[in-house]
């Protein structure tokens, strides 16, 4: 634990200010420990894509410096649900495990439940939870996560349900506790937010505008990360290419890869997500001539249907995705490609489908997301009146996924025989013989190996490709 620093008065100024809750809410939670006689425990459960991720990692920091203890299980004195919007059955999951969470409060009533992210920074779901679930103690939102201390120390001293969700990000605060899920690798947020506003999605609805980190503090991070035993990073945004764009020095994201390369230590490098639209030549010939940046893309299409495209606000076609492909592969001839795939946009017909396949059998990407179309409120998409039928999309959506999937073994055959890099992550949870780890076009390898391998990159032969994973011996 930090050295406690005493106020004399709240301080204004972040992130002191957060700093001073955590001190008081230390205090609130020592009172509480000798009533029970026991320590009191956490539990946050992250839904949704790796920002959230990493932001739970900064709350989990902010609960571990007050005092908390990590639970295993939800059943604890604190849950935070960090959830995630983006489809609605991510919206659903969250609403029914909130009603598991009432039943571990009737029996612990001084249970703390607190929701956040993306879903929180919808009035709806917020109008929702404040009348059917009066359990919850604290909502906020995207653009306070830093502010946890303060938010539940005033959920301590008052009444009812605290609410305070931003409509904007204020600030970036910097240097408050945080705790790493992987001792060896992390996640880097080198930007938030999104200002493409691509038809169908909520993202720049709940996570507001586009803020890039300075190059400085992202390469102090990852410094002090890699002195730390880091080493691979996930450079994090939802548009990584256009990073930089609103620095006052304005820096590409090529420049700032190729600053990352040179940290001595650090052995990969992994960033996502790219929009085609902003896949610079100078970002291909960087990834081409770095020496630790992943030969992995991943590219999210969308659709392959350039009447859609357009309609879906990416600002790239058919082609024009095609044509990067092929750079791309011609500077990086053993890249790995992976993408997201939407089926059932709106006014989607059989021919926009087929443009979709199309594309899929001309790239053969090594995975792909593919996720049926689902309405989000407040987007332009949704109020379309061409929806599509759900028996046209399933029959779709299964026709794409066989296919996706048929490509995903063909590429991963290929590489039986080979000997690859792997970054051992853990022992194997089925066989404790065995240690996983991930290659560098982020396939899962097992082999035979101990616990000392973990963190560690070492040449694995790849014996047999099972499908999506591969068996694999330590190569000498
Ligand atoms: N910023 C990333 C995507 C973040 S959301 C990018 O632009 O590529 C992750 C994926 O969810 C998207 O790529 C998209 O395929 C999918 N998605 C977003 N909104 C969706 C919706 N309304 N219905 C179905 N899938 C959606
Ligand atoms: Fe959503 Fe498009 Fe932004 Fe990605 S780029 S987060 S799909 S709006
Ligand atoms: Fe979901 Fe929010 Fe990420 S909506 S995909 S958790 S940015």
């Amino acid at each position: 634990m930090s050295k406690t620093k005493e106020w004399e008065e709240i301080p204004t100024n972040e992130p002191d200010r957060q700093r001073y809750f955590i001190n008081e809410d230390r205090k609130l939670l020592m009172l509480k420990e000798a009533d029970l006689g026991r320590k009191l425990t956490f539990h946050v459960t992250t839904f949704g894509c790796q920002m959230n991720a990493r932001d739970s990692e900064k709350l989990r920091g902010i609960l571990e410096e007050i005092g908390y203890i990590p639970s295993e299980s939800e059943d604890c004195d604190l849950v935070i649900y960090n959830t995630c919007t983006v489809r609605e059955n991510a919206d659903n999951r969250v609403y029914g495990r909130l009603g598991i969470l009432h039943g571990y409060k009737k029996k612990n009533p001084g249970m703390k439940i607190a929701v956040c992210g993306c879903m929180i920074q919808e009035e709806h779901v917020v109008n929702r939870i404040r009348e059917s679930y009066r359990f919850v103690d604290l909502l906020f939102g995207t653009h306070n996560v830093y502010q946890l201390a303060e938010l539940l120390h005033e959920s301590f001293m008052k009444e009812g349900m605290t609410i305070h969700v931003l409509d904007k990000a204020e600030k970036i605060v910097e240097d408050l506790p945080q705790v790493r899920t992987y001792p060896f690798k992390a996640g880097v947020n080198i930007m938030y937010g999104c200002n493409n506003f691509c038809s169908y999605c909520i993202v720049p609805y709940v996570r507001g505008r586009e803020r890039s980190r300075t190059p400085q503090a992202i390469l102090r991070e990852i410094e002090k990360q890699v002195e730390d035993g880091v080493v691979e990073v996930m450079l994090l945004g939802q548009n990584v290419n256009s990073y930089g764009k609103g620095l006052e020095n304005p820096i590409s994201f090529a420049e700032l890869l190729l600053e990352i390369d040179k940290i001595p230590g650090l052995e990969r490098i992994r960033f996502m997500t790219s929009h085609p639209k902003d896949l610079s030549q100078e970002l291909i010939d960087a990834i081409a001539k770095s020496k630790h940046v992943c030969h992995h893309i991943h590219l999210p299409l969308q659709s392959g249907s350039s009447r859609l495209l357009k309609d879906m606000n990416r600002h790239y076609d058919k082609e024009a995705y095609l044509d990067l492909v092929r750079r791309i592969r011609e500077a990086i001839p053993d890249v790995a490609l992976t993408t997201d795939i939407i089926v059932g946009y709106p006014g989607e017909t059989d021919e926009d489908f087929e443009e979709t396949m199309d594309v899929v059998k001309q790239v053969g990407f090594d995975s792909a997301f593919t996720f049926e179309y689902s309405r989000r409120s407040g987007t332009p998409a949704a109020t379309r009146p061409d929806q599509v039928a759900q028996e046209v999309v399933t029959e779709r959506f299964n026709r794409l996924l066989k296919q996706v999937q048929e490509d995903g073994r063909n590429r991963a055959k290929a590489l039986e025989g080979q000997t690859r890099t792997v970054l051992v992550e853990e022992v194997n949870r089925e066989d404790d013989s065995l240690v996983s780890g991930r290659m560098e076009n982020n396939s899962v390898v097992h082999f035979k190996g101990t616990s000392d391998l973990i963190g560690k990159i070492v040449p694995v032969h790849l014996t047999s490709c099972k499908g999506f994973y591969y068996l694999g011996e330590i190569a000498n």
